[in-house]
């Protein structure tokens, strides 16, 4: 890859599975069992590249909606890798923080999440936020309920610190797979001037080299935070 600038934070919308799978005439699960490990190799990348944070929306909260057999078998992969395939997880030498309300997650699955956190936590190169049962409505809900119960107002440093992404920074760059062009209810405060990138690839189905252009585009764009360049002042 030529010489570019890499954003510190990489976030991505892991969308297209289902349909992945049903093309090739397979079952739904089979698109979440390949998503999974795709999921291994681009954040493996991701790091190899030196980008130091990367954020996951694996389960969105309205996705409990599906049909129970696909919730089941998408629970079924988290106890794989974060119970059965645990060094699948540990291999990544990255810090890994679960995010979402976990609370409706089978209690296995709680706690082998709780444990790989913990053996995680001394890991400082890098930090793969994996997103479950996450809805950027309900955590910004409760971030104002909190707020309100501790009688204070909040200011935007404040208000972001009582995020579920507290202490991290904002995405520079957030990426969907799956070709819908929108954001589903993922990381809706923190995305204000994150750049967006859309790729009509299947997750399964995206590549390191997918990656990378994803990155060169980024790269290649003129973030002005709403102000102007120097030579136009
Ligand atoms: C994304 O793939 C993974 C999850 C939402 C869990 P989908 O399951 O949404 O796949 P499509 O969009 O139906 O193809
Ligand atoms: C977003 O994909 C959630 C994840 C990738 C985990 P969805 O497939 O749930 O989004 P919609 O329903 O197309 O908006
Ligand atoms: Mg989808």
């Amino acid at each position: 890859m030529k010489r570019i600038k890499l954003p510190s934070h990489i976030a991505f919308i892991m969308d297209g599975n289902g349909r992945w799978a049903q093309r090739r005439f397979r079952p739904r699960g089979y698109g979440h069992k390949m998503g999974v490990q795709n999921m291994f190799k681009i954040c493996s990348h991701a790091f190899h590249l030196g980008i130091r944070i990367v954020t996951v929306f694996a389960l969105s909260a309205e996705n409990l909606k599906r049909p129970r057999e696909e919730v089941e078998e998408l629970f079924e992969l988290f106890r794989t890798y974060f119970a059965k395939k645990r060094e699948k997880m540990l291999e990544l030498n990255a810090k890994i923080n679960v995010i979402g309300d976990l609370s409706a997650l089978p209690e296995d699955i709680r706690e082998s999440m709780a444990d790989i956190m913990a053996e995680t936590e001394p890991y400082t190169d890098f930090l793969l936020n994996i997103c479950v049962n996450y809805g950027a409505r309900q955590e910004i809900v409760a971030a104002v309920n909190a707020a309100v119960s501790y009688g204070r107002f909040v200011d935007e440093h404040s208000f972001g610190e009582l995020l579920l992404t507290a202490g991290l920074p904002d995405p520079d760059l957030i990426v969907r797979t799956g070709g819908e062009l929108r954001l589903s209810n993922f990381l809706l405060y923190q995305a204000a001037y994150a750049e967006l990138y859309f790729s009509n690839k299947m997750w399964p189905a995206f590549s390191k080299r997918d990656l990378e252009k994803a990155i060169e585009s980024y790269s290649s764009r003129d973030r002005r935070f709403g102000n102007i360049r120097e030579e136009q002042k």
